[in-house]
């Protein structure tokens, strides 16, 4: 196996290779990096880019969303054809800094954000999604709850819709038994997509692990 070091350098060798990003993207990079605030990156940003854009996406949906970073490269993708990002933050400073962020990068208009609990406003969300990205699952420590957010988030998909996840490797906690409860849900969340009747899904330990998986459609 791999050791953190090795995970680390090929992190930073992928970040290396990347072009540079554009000054609302690039500047927004350096200040979360300065200031601690998550945010996926620019490889798995040039993923999350490359799939909404292989996939023709017009619907997204991003649930944590944070400072707006990811849900930049989702727009640089899917804004142009005239799609849209509907995204849900509970925190009201990051969903302010997304707001700012999203607009300096041209795409205010495109970018919907709703502020509460994600189960809450989840739960008022009609769907149907091209493509959804959840980026909680870190912070889901209740019982069930990262196999509730699955449950809600499928009915949202398209048929051909995207489910991406971000975290599913956790740090290799995965990898224990005895785990964490936080980490107890993230090992049945990857059990789940990886065995249910309605995705067809991948698990790519790409930084902290990206969980990809389609919604079939016959
Ligand atoms: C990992 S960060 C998202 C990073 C973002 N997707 C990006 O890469 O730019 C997760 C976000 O989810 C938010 N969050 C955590 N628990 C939540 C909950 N129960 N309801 C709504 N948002 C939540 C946090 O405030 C945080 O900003």
């Amino acid at each position: 196996m791999r050791d953190d070091i090795t995970n680390i350098a090929i992190d930073d060798y992928l970040a290396s290779l990347m072009p540079p990003r554009p000054a609302p993207l690039a500047d927004l990079e350096r200040e979360g990096y300065q200031k601690g605030w998550p945010l996926v990156g620019p490889v798995e940003g040039q993923l999350l880019y490359l799939l909404a854009r292989m996939h023709g996406t017009r619907e997204a949906l991003e649930i944590g969303t944070a400072t707006g970073y990811a849900a930049t490269w989702l727009l640089r993708a899917i804004a142009p054809a005239g799609g849209r990002l509907t995204a849900i933050e509970r925190d009201p400073a990051r969903i302010a800094l997304a707001r700012t962020w999203v607009t300096r990068a041209g795409f205010g208009e495109q970018f919907t954000i709703h502020q509460g609990e994600w189960f809450s406003e989840l739960g008022q969300l009609a769907g149907p999604y091209d493509l959804v990205f959840l980026d909680i699952l870190r912070h889901l420590s209740g019982e069930g709850e990262a196999l509730r957010a699955l449950a809600m988030c499928v009915p949202l998909l398209r048929p051909g819709g995207l489910l991406i996840a971000d975290n599913v490797l956790c740090n290799a906690l995965v990898l224990e038994d005895d785990a964490a409860p936080t980490v107890r849900g993230i090992q049945e969340f990857n059990r789940a997509i990886m065995s249910h009747p309605e995705l067809e899904s991948v698990i790519v330990p790409l930084r902290d692990g990206v969980g990809i998986c389609r919604r079939r459609d016959h």
